[in-house]
């Protein structure tokens, strides 16, 4: 079964990008055949800082790895490497019909943050390049936040549009959300996704942030002015800090309520950055390893597109074929 997944380089991985994919990540590859793209053309439908998106392309694949994705494993690589994605994507724009586009409830959240006089045509047309990466190497499973859900099912639609006008080709990909994946919350409002784009200080815990950061982060984090500390999520703040000790430990809810029965919020927060520090050492030691020298990164991303190539022009040519492309 092959499995695929991406991730934006649209700014510093945090904590949430952590639980909710790459830790699962790791997992899956023991599991499926893997693959992992960095999806730099994704990010770019909104404005990046070209120095800023270099620096996030390399820092978010260094990650991963630094996470525990074995590159002899699985299939690393970073989407703009492998120019079938766009090819793909054009050949899919014809055929899919701009109804089930407008129907994306995510272009429609974030075109209404920008205005759609500024929002740019490849936000718009950003579910048309997730179906091509996604349908070029034959997948079975995505694994995807509740978010991008819709976006697999169009894939699937797409996917069953091309087969019917053209013969069959495409596999339909499932999406799987990963049942502990659980949504983390910023920090400074926990009823907001924490989120790469959202750069107000203590809003998020970065994976390389230092243990200064970290603990000055959780001693500040908005809970409320109640004193029991339980998984109740009508209070979102403790709610969060407490997924995230959850996460961060593997302990049962039960266990931490009864740990912190009768103490004080400022006792469970120290603990916790304690555990936050502590669980993401290995990873930033991991990192510091990797990133000694910029070059080897750079080759481990050369492998993996050299790798993904082949795969993904072998379907772009039954593809042209099937159409009647010479
Ligand atoms: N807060 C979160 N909690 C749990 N999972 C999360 N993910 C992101 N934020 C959280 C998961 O991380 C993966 C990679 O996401 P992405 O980079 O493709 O885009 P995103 O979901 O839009 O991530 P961000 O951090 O919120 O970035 P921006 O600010 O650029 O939009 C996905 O599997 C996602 O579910």
């Amino acid at each position: 079964m092959i499995l695929l997944s991406g991730i934006q380089p649209t700014g510093r991985l945090h904590i949430g990008n952590y639980l909710g994919a790459i830790k699962n990540w790791q997992e899956f590859q023991n599991k499926y055949t893997s693959i992992f793209c960095v999806v730099d053309y994704h990010a770019i439908t909104v404005y990046q800082d070209p120095k800023e998106l270099k620096q996030n392309i390399y820092e978010t694949t260094a990650l991963l790895f630094a996470a525990g994705i074995d590159p002899k494993q699985s299939t690393v690589f970073v989407q703009s490497h492998i120019s079938a994605h766009t090819e793909l994507t054009w050949i899919i724009n014809c055929i899919t019909p701009m109804g089930w586009l407008e129907r994306m409830t995510q272009f429609k959240d974030k075109s209404q943050k920008q205005g759609k006089e500024r929002v740019g045509v490849g936000l718009f047309d950003y579910p048309a390049l997730m179906a091509s990466d996604i349908l070029l190497y034959n997948t079975d499973v995505v694994p995807v936040g509740e978010d991008q859900k819709q976006h697999v099912e169009l894939t699937r639609d797409i996917a069953g549009r091309f087969n019917k006008l053209y013969g069959k080709i495409f596999k339909l990909p499932k999406a799987i959300i990963p049942e502990t994946g659980a949504r983390i919350m910023g920090l400074d409002d926990p009823d907001k996704k924490m989120s790469k784009s959202d750069e107000t200080y203590g809003h998020a815990i970065y994976l390389l942030d230092s243990p200064d950061d970290i603990r000055k982060k959780i001693m500040r984090a908005t809970t409320d002015s109640l004193k029991d500390i339980r998984f109740d999520k009508k209070r979102p703040g403790i709610y969060n800090l407490l997924t995230l000790y959850e996460r961060f430990t593997g302990d049962s809810r039960k266990a931490i309520e009864k740990r912190f029965q009768g103490k004080g919020y400022a006792e469970f927060k120290q603990e916790l950055a304690d555990i936050i520090v502590e669980g993401l050492r290995p990873l930033q030691n991991k990192y510091k390893e990797l990133t000694v020298d910029k070059s080897y990164i750079e080759s481990l991303l050369k492998q993996g597109a050299d790798k993904a190539r082949p795969l993904a022009e072998k379907t772009l040519q039954l593809v042209k074929n099937k159409m009647g492309l010479l």
